[in-house]
């Protein structure tokens, strides 16, 4: 045979892996909406709950999205079937796929609005504006019916380009520059807020656990708001980790991945929170905490627009590197099950995400009026997503890692066939198969039964 089998595509350093995965765990999740949601759950408590999440069911999920990917070798359905043949195990990774449609219709939209917002400062539009003003300049600009769609086109162009490129040439090469500009910028804001004045009133809220304001439901929002931020449930880590080399350490990876998650999230918060306090306003100010407040906060400080100009670029960087691994995701499965090139997988994946993301956008304008279950479209892709699919997605890795799956092919994975120490491994298998599924249903339960999160 003189054709030989072309290889996978693959991450070429470990330097590469880190940045691609936490390029996808830190994104919109991290600076839109984990202040957000600590800001409206007790601040400091809130942090320590979500601390306990990740580490006992968020860090397990993610090895376990490691170890199907790298052993199935292949996409998040193709890897199912190649580990687990005969079986409808499968169906677990055709729910990531539509998980990927349903995350980057709507994450995608907000990503163009980060992109409007770039516009805006760096044109100095924000100036001399009252934050009602701006308020209202928000609300004008999401319920225009061209503007935000153009954006958010835009974008998906943008993070396609990337994709196209492949996994080495592209997604490696671009995540390598973009995720050291993020740490650059995030820690330039960092400094910026802690020096104002009265900024030191919101590092105590962000910090000092204050646990009369802990519910149940702000349990369930901080395992939520886990599952989401790391990237779990939907075969993200899977297609990733499909392209790891057989010498990395999983563990590892994802303490460090998860880690790096945690800290971005952690300086967003040390980013925003003085910044809210010092100028007097609530810290649970909700979703427009960030294109409504912020803004009216940079117009108040010395070289403002210059300030917002980088937090959106900021925005806009985090969000990239994230919609680049969730449309991967479809573009890996479109090329390896299609039998078509990268190239024109990508093409149909973008395509069809980019009708689906323009009716996400309308859902604030033309389609504002059309609501399925009392949700717009955008509503639905989100809460579809977040609260239902990506928790029953990741139900369904745990019980396939924690019960299905031989101990000796697990442990060979973790331990690249014995050449590493595992010396987590009893307490994975516990977390694995007891907590993580547990935890999981009672989110599920929760966000079903109950109307849900977020
Ligand atoms: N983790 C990203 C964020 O925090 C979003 C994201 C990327 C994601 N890929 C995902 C969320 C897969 C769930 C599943 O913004």
């Amino acid at each position: 045979m003189l054709k030989a089998k072309v290889g996978r595509d693959s991450f070429g350093s470990k330097f590469g892996i880190i940045a691609a995965v936490a390029g996808s765990a830190v994104g919109l999740g991290n600076i839109w909406k984990f202040p957000y949601i600590a800001g409206q759950n007790g601040g400091g408590a809130f942090l320590l709950i979500y601390l306990l999440c990740v580490l006992v069911i968020g860090i397990p999920v993610m090895m376990s999205e490691f170890t199907i990917g790298r052993r199935g070798q292949k996409n998040a359905y193709g890897a199912f079937k190649s580990i687990a043949p005969g079986t409808r195990w499968y169906l677990a990774g055709i729910m990531g796929i539509v998980a990927a449609f349903f995350i980057m219709g709507f994450y995608s939209a907000v990503a163009g609005w980060t992109l409007e917002y770039i516009y805006q400062a760096v044109t100095h539009q924000f100036a001399g504006r009252s934050p009602e003003e701006i308020s209202e300049g928000f609300n004008a600009f999401i319920q225009n019916p061209i503007r935000p769609a153009v954006w958010q086109l835009i974008f998906i162009i943008i993070t396609s380009i990337i994709v196209i490129a492949g996994v080495r040439r592209g997604i490696e090469k671009y995540t390598k520059i973009l995720m050291p500009v993020l740490l650059v910028i995030i820690l330039v804001l960092c400094v910026r807020s802690l020096t104002l004045p009265g900024g030191m009133e919101g590092i105590r809220f962000l910090f000092k656990p204050d646990f009369s304001s802990i519910t149940g439901t702000s349990i369930l929002y901080a395992l939520g708001q886990a599952f989401f931020s790391l990237s779990l449930g939907m075969g993200t880590l899977i297609t990733y980790g499909s392209y790891f080399s057989k010498k990395e350490n999983l563990g590892v990876t994802a303490l460090e991945v998860s880690f790096a998650d945690t800290i971005i999230a952690i300086l967003a918060g040390v980013a925003i929170f003085p910044a809210v306090f010092a100028f007097g306003i609530e810290p649970g100010a909700g979703p427009g905490l960030v294109f409504i407040t912020l803004p009216g906060i940079f117009q108040q400080m010395p070289a403002g627009d210059f300030f917002a100009a980088i937090f959106f670029i900021l925005l806009g960087v985090a969000a990239l590197t994230s919609t680049i691994s969730i449309l991967e995701v479809i573009v890996a499965f479109f090329a390896e099950e299609l039998r078509i090139s990268r190239r024109n997988a990508t093409i149909l994946a973008a395509g069809s995400v980019s009708v689906l993301g323009v009716l996400a956008s309308l859902s604030f304008s033309s389609l504002s009026d059309f609501t399925i279950f009392g949700k717009t479209i955008f509503g639905l892709l989100d809460y579809s997503s977040t609260n239902i699919l990506l928790p029953l997605g990741g139900l369904c890795i745990v019980l396939f890692i924690g019960w299905y799956v031989k101990h000796l092919l697990l442990y060979r994975e973790l331990s690249n066939s014995g050449s590493i120490r595992v010396w987590y491994y009893r307490s994975f298998i516990f977390l694995v198969r007891f907590v993580a599924p547990f935890g999981i249903s009672a989110i599920l339960i929760y966000s079903i039964f109950y109307g849900g999160l977020g």
